[in-house]
């Protein structure tokens, strides 16, 4: 189980192994986290690693890190633009990536941070602890624009009688707090019963996505990481959910050349692009039976990881879902 005040890494061997770190090279650990990924990289091999993340708090922790072990290069930002991050810090490019999607026990289980339904909290979820946040979301965003964000980003089927609620209730009293709204998505879905998961499940995750850009950010890590890892380097990724899964899978088979081939489903690579990845496991590594019972966390998770080929980026990639309202849309609504 998770304890306050730990991450319980996860997938950490199979990650390891994936990107095969060597000695004298240079690594991203895009998502630092607590830093499970970065040291235990450094401990197989005596490389440097360039430690990424958006939180603050986790950058704090990145920077006491490199106290003790200079191998480590803190280099915050978001890891859409690791390849301006790498840049940053004097690398041209790197020998691989590594990716550990979602938030860290650290911000789930610290009720002020406000991302989980169960502990009373600010309603914020922002990784970056600046910006638009879940209850300005939550209090200025349309219906229509609501029950899309609840509808592609949390796979919620009662979305629209959701949103309805919600706007219903924000007329009255605006929403500051967790818990607040927790209940009252319980209530707008007809309680708990009968339901294995919390009803507000599916529309925090969509809040927590839709706040930190967590999709979009994910697409660009992919093509900066395309961009920025060396020819016989590796790219990594965990993911915890199937939005994510399904865009690093896409674009893998796609970058991997595995598009075509023979389904009629499957589109087929753009003339003259050769692939920029080698896919040498084709299926996902899933946890083993023993750290889902030692982790619950890992339940979800999937590992994929793939070999950057010596052909030139195919760059850019869009395809991300057009009926979400982009973030510019509340800001905008923040700023009249
Ligand atoms: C699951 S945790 C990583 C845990 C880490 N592997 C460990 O072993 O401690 C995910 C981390 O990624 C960070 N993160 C999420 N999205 C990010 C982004 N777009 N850019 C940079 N960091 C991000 C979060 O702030 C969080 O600290």
């Amino acid at each position: 189980m998770t304890q306050e005040g730990t991450h319980i890494p996860v997938l950490l061997e199979p990650v390891v192994e994936a990107l095969a770190p060597t000695d004298g090279r240079v690594y991203i650990d895009g998502t630092y986290g607590g830093g499970g990924y970065s040291r235990a990289v450094m401990a197989v091999a005596d490389c440097t690693v360039l430690a990424v993340d958006r939180d603050p708090d986790a950058m704090q922790r990145a920077w006491d890190h490199a106290g003790k072990d200079p191998r480590l290069k803190p280099a915050p930002g978001r890891f859409g633009e690791l390849d301006l991050a790498a840049r940053a810090a004097g690398h041209e490019y790197v020998d691989g990536v590594m990716l550990d999607l979602g938030v860290s026990s650290y911000q789930i289980d610290q009720a002020e941070r406000g991302f989980s339904f169960m502990r009373d909290g600010p309603l914020d979820m922002r990784m970056e602890q600046h910006g638009p946040s879940a209850a300005d979301a939550v209090n200025l965003l349309s219906e229509k624009d609501l029950a899309s964000i609840f509808h592609f980003y949390g796979e919620e089927p009662a979305s629209r009688r959701i949103a309805k609620f919600i706007v219903k209730r924000r007329d009255e009293e605006k929403f500051t707090r967790t818990l607040d709204l927790a209940n009252l998505i319980e209530s707008s879905v007809g309680g708990r019963r009968g339901k294995k998961t919390h009803p507000a499940t599916r529309v925090f995750q969509a809040l927590r996505l839709y706040v930190n850009d967590e999709l979009g950010e994910l697409v660009r890590a992919l093509v900066a990481s395309e961009e920025i890892i060396t020819s016989g380097g590796r790219l990594v990724v965990v993911t915890f959910h199937s939005l994510e899964d399904r865009i690093v899978k896409t674009f893998l088979r796609e970058r991997g050349g595995a598009m075509g081939g023979g389904s009629r489903h499957a589109p087929e690579a753009p003339a003259g692009k050769s692939p920029t990845f080698e896919l040498v496991a084709r299926k996902a590594i899933d946890p083993t039976d023993e750290e889902v019972a030692g982790n619950p966390r890992s339940r979800s998770s999937k590992l994929r990881w793939a070999i950057r080929t010596d052909a030139p980026t195919w760059g850019e990639k869009s395809g991300l879902n057009s009926r979400i309202p982009s973030l510019d849309v509340l800001e905008a609504l923040l700023a009249e």
